[in-house]
């Protein structure tokens, strides 16, 4: 962060400074980094406590002090050095807006969409980054916490902010991009994810929208030519409109001759305006080619050649984990761990994947259920249940098909009854309470060859029957 002093800190946040300090605490100046995780603070650090569900930060603030937090930012009386505020992340967000105006000369980026926020934040880092110094956040840090904390991370070096904005509901975006106003704006797509809360994929599209309309003239929207619904939010920004798409779109940026490897990793030719260059991703997944797209578009707007665009992507590694994690065993199993959160889109491309990297094998998917669906929820995972059956069947999937779908949770039985509508699927069908049974059915079906996906929201933490199917090469 760019050093402040505390008294600057309370001036900017509308906070008192603790009144059992000397007048000269004021001067007390924070340059270590804003954190919330007491664990993470750091020496001359700030640290906001905040209240969650499970622990309220107030308890850890002599801890976080003790660990070398020069204050804590809080809502109630801490017994060390303290700024007391009315409310933590409208204090972030002041001081995270503060610091962006301090800095103009650093541009600011924003990704959003339903779904490969994270990818393509951290492919378009690797992008920018050979551009000059930038601040990307760690994993999905996108929210009213994340995103401020993030942009926190800026000091006068800094030349590129490169976001991922998330939202669970209309205004969600409106806001974030106040705290930290873009002139470049990415929209992947709008698809189900939280569509339960937010009310149907229009809503989704008006809240993903709120990123174009946070635009400035001179500043670059930046929309999926594949999705109609961003394509659309072209109306709904006075910035310049630049579009990434399918091969057969009139999108600025595209790839065409998409093949993957045994992997499922795609190569593809990246044409843009000035010309075309080969790329070979590293990541796993067709998806990932629109991610890429978004990536290198915004890379090239920022002033990245197209060579080193190209070979960027090509070099760039996933830096968040459980989103397509392959892994192979030394027994012949394959992994992919992509129980990072699920969504309908999301469990399809992996299932593709899964398709794709099973043949001439057997696929085994191993699917907890997609969270904050809404209404739609139980026919979205008995639509799941079908097309991981269906596309077990599908033209150019020459190997014995999708062997096995084990449904995990509360959502078992809609997979299953989906998988079940198609009739000549020859595959098993089982439900299973948790991943230890998950577990428990693959040990007695898993042979060399075989490639297993590990798929669910967060909340049902599959990761760790990923971890667990990992362990079991080397026993
Ligand atoms: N363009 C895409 N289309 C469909 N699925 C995708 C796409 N990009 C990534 N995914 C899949 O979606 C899941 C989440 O990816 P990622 O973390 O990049 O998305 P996100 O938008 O950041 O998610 P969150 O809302 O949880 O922050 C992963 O399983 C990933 O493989
Ligand atoms: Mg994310």
């Amino acid at each position: 962060m760019i050093p402040l002093s505390l008294a600057r800190i309370a001036q900017i946040t509308g906070g008192q400074l603790d009144g059992t300090l000397p007048p000269l605490w004021g001067d007390t100046v924070v340059s270590g980094e804003v954190v919330i995780d007491s664990r993470r603070v750091g020496a001359g650090g700030l640290f906001a406590a905040v209240a969650g569900e499970r622990s309220d930060g107030h308890d850890f603030a002599a801890a976080a002090v003790a660990a070398g937090a020069t204050a804590v930012l809080a809502t109630r009386p801490v017994p060390v050095p303290s700024v007391l505020v009315a409310d933590v992340p409208a204090a972030l967000a002041a001081l995270a807006r503060f610091v962006v105006d301090a800095l103009p000369a650093a541009q600011i980026a924003g990704i959003t969409g339903s779904s490969g926020k994270t990818s393509t934040k951290d492919l378009a880092a690797q992008l920018v980054e050979r551009l000059g110094p930038t601040i990307a956040p760690a994993g999905s840090y996108n929210n009213e916490f994340g995103h401020p904390l993030t942009v926190l991370r800026a000091d006068a070096s800094t030349r590129y902010l490169v976001l991922e904005l998330s939202a669970r509901g209309v205004g969600h975006i409106a806001h974030l991009c106040r705290i930290a106003p873009p002139r470049y704006g990415v929209v992947l797509n709008v698809g189900q994810a939280h569509a339960g809360e937010f009310g149907g994929l229009d809503q989704v599209a008006r809240a993903k929208g709120e990123l174009a309309e946070a635009l400035p003239p001179d500043g670059t929207a930046i929309l999926n030519a594949g999705d109609p619904r961003v394509l659309a939010m072209a109306g709904r920004t006075q910035a310049r409109v630049v579009t990434f798409g399918p091969v057969d779109s009139d999108a600025s940026v595209r790839a065409a001759d998409v093949t993957l490897d045994d992997l499922g990793r795609p190569s593809f030719t990246l044409l843009t305006p000035e010309g075309s260059a080969p790329v070979t991703l590293r990541l796993h997944g067709a998806h990932n080619v629109p991610n890429a797209l978004a990536a290198a578009a915004l890379a090239r707007e920022l002033g990245l050649g197209l060579d080193a665009v190209a070979d960027g992507l090509s070099a760039a590694v996933a830096r968040s984990r459980w989103r397509m994690e392959v892994h192979q065993r030394a027994d012949g199993v394959t992994v992919i761990n992509d129980a990072y959160n699920a969504n309908p889109e999301s469990v399809r491309a992996a299932i593709d994947a899964l398709a794709h990297l099973a043949q001439g094998g057997r696929g085994f998917a191993v699917l907890g259920h997609m969270a904050e669906l809404g209404d739609s929820s139980r026919a979205s995972h008995e639509d799941i249940g079908e097309y991981a059956a269906r596309v077990s069947g599908s033209a150019g999937y020459s190997g014995s098909g999708l062997a096995g779908l084990i449904a995990v949770g509360a959502e078992a039985t809609p997979l299953l009854a989906g998988a079940r509508r198609v009739r000549s699927w020859p595959g098993e069908a089982l439900a299973v309470p948790d991943g230890a049974a998950a577990l428990d059915v693959l040990a007695n079906r898993l042979k060399p060859g075989d490639v297993v996906l590990v798929k669910a929201s967060r909340a049902a933490h599959l990761e760790g029957v990923a971890a667990e199917l990992l362990k079991e090469a080397d026993r």
